[in-house]
């Protein structure tokens, strides 16, 4: 006991020189830990008889309570000087160079969807959908393609099953509109179909189209030319010149195909040109007056409504858009080519820091 109280003295001696709250705590370790001389005499209270054991322990707690609060009490000298340690530790360097974001960027295929849904919108058009895995009689039948036509033949759509296709064409989406909803209609349905198309510059056996449809009593091709100048211009800019040219498409009549004057190149003379195969102009849209046998197929009295529809490809559009010369980097995820669409530039400043 004697011993224990001289440990007592000398601890409460060095509580009161130690300089900080580290060397307090060190030496908190050694007195009060498992190791130290009071877990040490308490330990030995067993080997006491009782009444010895007794008074001992009484004695034992004693000092044990008495450091405790001594190092209570010493731990308060350093509380401000802990406090403003912490302040400094925590404090903003205001000099160091910022931390920025690494946010996604829209796809450049999402982009132009976005621009023609906000500009068909704008003129009345309503979003609609229709499956990718579409029966023959909505893909085909309806759409006034017939058994014999080669678009049906299995060089050129994927099929599932027995009468069941991947979409060729979001048109499936016209015939799905009309037989479930009375005229008028004007929807815009984009998504994604399927063909058997070797992959080159501009084919892709799966790539983007996006619908437009419009019926009611006097829609005429007049509106079809407009509405089609209006969502060209908002994509191309005033000065684009697209080219109306004559086409035919067993669902449209008459029918025409759009093209756009090719940005990959400087035109015609530039033979070797991969996008527009040296000719200056690249195809986009098919478009035409709604046949009237696909307004009987579903339901419609092509002698009461009539009315437009058109299709383009959203990958073709994207590449005259952004110069783009190859459809596959549309489907690569190269980081490189993705980052040039991110907003100002957000994802290659993020890696540079
Ligand atoms: C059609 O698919 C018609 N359904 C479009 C239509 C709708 C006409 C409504 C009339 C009325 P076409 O097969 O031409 O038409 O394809 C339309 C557009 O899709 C093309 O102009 C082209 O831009 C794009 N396209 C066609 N095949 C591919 C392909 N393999 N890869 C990428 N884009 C393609």
């Amino acid at each position: 006991m004697q011993e224990l109280k001289r440990i007592e003295q000398d601890v409460v001696g060095r509580i009161a020189q130690a300089q900080s709250t580290a060397e307090l705590n060190a030496l908190r370790s050694d007195i009060m830990g498992k190791r130290g001389p009071v877990a040490q005499a308490l330990k030995g209270l067993g080997k006491l008889d009782a009444d010895a054991r007794r008074s001992a322990g009484e004695a034992i707690n004693a000092v044990k309570a008495a450091l405790g609060a001594a190092f209570t009490e010493a731990e308060g000298r350093f509380a401000a000087q802990d406090a403003e340690a912490a302040a400094q530790k925590a404090s903003v360097d205001v000099t160091l160079p910022g931390r920025r974001t690494i946010s996604g960027a829209p796809h450049p295929l999402r982009l132009v969807e976005a621009r023609v849904l906000e500009v068909l919108g704008t003129l009345g058009f309503r979003l609609a959908q229709g499956p990718l895995v579409e029966h023959e009689w909505y893909n085909f039948e309806a759409l006034n393609i017939s058994e014999e036509h080669p678009a049906r033949d299995m060089q050129d759509t994927f099929f599932v099953a027995d009468q069941l296709v991947l979409r060729t064409h979001t048109s499936n989406v016209q015939v799905r509109t009309m037989t479930a909803k009375t005229p008028p209609v004007r929807i815009v349905a984009p998504g994604m179909v399927f063909r058997n198309d070797p992959v080159d510059a501009t084919h892709s056996p799966a790539f983007h189209q996006l619908e437009a449809l419009w019926i009611d009593e006097r829609v005429t091709f007049a509106d079809l030319k407009g509405v089609l100048r209006t969502v060209l211009m908002h994509l191309f800019g005033a000065d684009a010149a697209p080219r109306f040219r004559p086409s035919y498409f067993p669902f449209t009549e008459p029918s025409a195909e759009i093209d756009v004057s090719c940005v990959a190149c400087s035109g015609p003379s530039r033979s070797t040109c991969r996008v527009c195969k040296g000719t200056g102009w690249v195809e986009i849209l098919g478009a035409g007056m709604v046949d009237p046998n696909v307004l009987a197929a579903v339901g419609y009295d092509p002698e009461r409504v009539q009315g437009f529809a058109f299709g383009m490809g959203l990958e073709r559009i994207a590449m005259l858009s952004y110069g783009i010369d190859d459809i596959r980097l549309l489907y690569e995820n190269d980081q490189r080519f993705l980052d040039q669409f991110a907003p100002r530039g957000g994802l290659k400043r993020a890696k540079e820091r």
